[in-house]
């Protein structure tokens, strides 16, 4: 019998959806003969059970449209807002997985979709996921499709700021999506040759970044650019921060955990004025004027790359294989050349941040790039 699956997009949207849904949808029906729907807006389409029949047609002339044609939320099953109130959803959207008759849910998205497929899974739905995000950060998969589109839109915005910062001698402190995990800032810093490059895995010091931008002052480039990851933290901030991790640890009931993890999003939620605060503080130490430019949603938007675009028919069209193999509870992931499953469990609640001494660290460095810790 024809399996059926579904399919949800769900978390902040990204380049490259569109192909993946493409790849899945197409290879399902094509290649495998099963019948494809999918729900509108993430997890609140499954559990509103408001659905589009994707059929060739529909799939059809979408590779490469940027956005996702089904819509997408950061609902989660368990803790969804309704009425003023928020309720876990998590039976009703089983109820609805059984009477689409779905064989499969297939679940785009990132770090938190990873978490809610994982509870469905839990639940007993056959789940299987497709990681996306341009912030690169989901565990256990060399890459998201995403993250080179928004690589080449924030690398195009570095090259062109260097021209003005250059002119006018100033500091232009370029603020770049990712607030856990650095990869985009990093990668697009280097690509772009930005002179400092901030990011949440190496908390900084003023001081030093100041120091740096001094130095090239002296040396005849009285003009800097600074790449600054939406969640990079000063070192300051960084120990409060892990005083209230640890706290987290030894918490002994629900309202004192409760009171640490507002303390955690407050600190975090400082790190959203930093850029602008780490113009001022330079433009104060060094003399020099700065300026700010934040990318924002800019890299999210707009059509994917080449290479977003074949990652996703890959992952998409193997995801399809995987769901005829009966291969459910595991993750789609790209390791080098290759196309394999990880389980969900692994994944879910993970973030792949940048290590220390990933070598897109080693060459900033090497060819004199400041990082802020020294
Ligand atoms: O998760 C991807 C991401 O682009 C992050 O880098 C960013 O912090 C966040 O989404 C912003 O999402 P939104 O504005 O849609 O809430």
């Amino acid at each position: 019998m024809a399996k059926h699956i579904g399919i949800l997009t769900s978390g902040g949207d990204t380049p490259g959806l569109n192909a993946a849904i493409r790849g899945v949808g197409k290879a399902a029906i094509r290649k495998h003969d099963m019948q494809v729907i999918g729900f509108r807006d993430g997890f609140r389409g499954l559990m509103e059970n408001r659905i589009v029949r994707l059929d060739g047609k529909r799939l059809s002339g979408i590779l490469t449209l940027g956005g996702t044609i089904l819509g997408t939320s950061r609902d989660k099953p368990h803790k969804m807002p309704i009425g003023g109130k928020i309720m876990d959803m998590t039976d009703v959207i089983a109820e609805n997985y059984y009477k689409q008759h779905l064989d499969c849910l297939v679940c785009l998205g990132g770090g938190g979709t990873m978490k809610n497929a994982f509870q469905l899974m839990k639940k007993g739905l056959n789940v299987i996921t497709l990681p996306k995000t341009i912030d690169n950060d989901v565990a256990m998969t060399d890459m998201t499709f995403g993250f080179d589109t928004a690589l080449g839109v924030a690398v195009d915005a570095i090259d062109r700021l260097h021209s003005t910062a250059h002119s006018h001698h100033r500091i232009i402190v370029c603020e770049i999506m990712g607030h856990r995990a650095g990869w985009l800032a990093l990668g697009a810093g280097v690509a772009g040759g930005a002179d400092v490059i901030l990011i949440p895995e190496i908390p900084y010091d003023i001081n030093v970044v100041a120091e740096s931008i001094l130095r090239r002052s002296r040396n005849g480039s009285p003009f800097s650019i600074v790449a600054v990851a939406e969640g990079a933290m000063s070192q300051a901030t960084h120990d409060k921060l892990m005083i209230e991790v640890a706290k987290l640890d030894k918490a002994e009931n629900k309202e004192e955990k409760q009171k640490i993890k507002s303390a955690i999003k407050l600190i975090k939620s400082e790190t959203k004025k930093s850029t602008i605060e780490v113009a001022g503080q330079l433009e104060t130490m060094t003399g020099l004027e700065a300026r700010v430019t934040i990318l924002g949603h800019l890299q999210r938007g707009g059509t994917p790359s080449a290479a977003d675009r074949l990652l996703a028919t890959r992952l998409g069209t193997a995801c399809a294989e995987y769901i005829k193999q009966g291969k459910y509870g595991v993750m789609v992931a790209s390791k080098g050349a290759e196309t394999t499953i990880v389980n969900l469990e692994d994944v879910a609640g993970k973030t792949k941040l940048v290590p220390l001494d990933h070598i897109w660290i080693n060459s900033a460095r090497d060819v004199g790039t400041c990082l802020g810790d020294y």
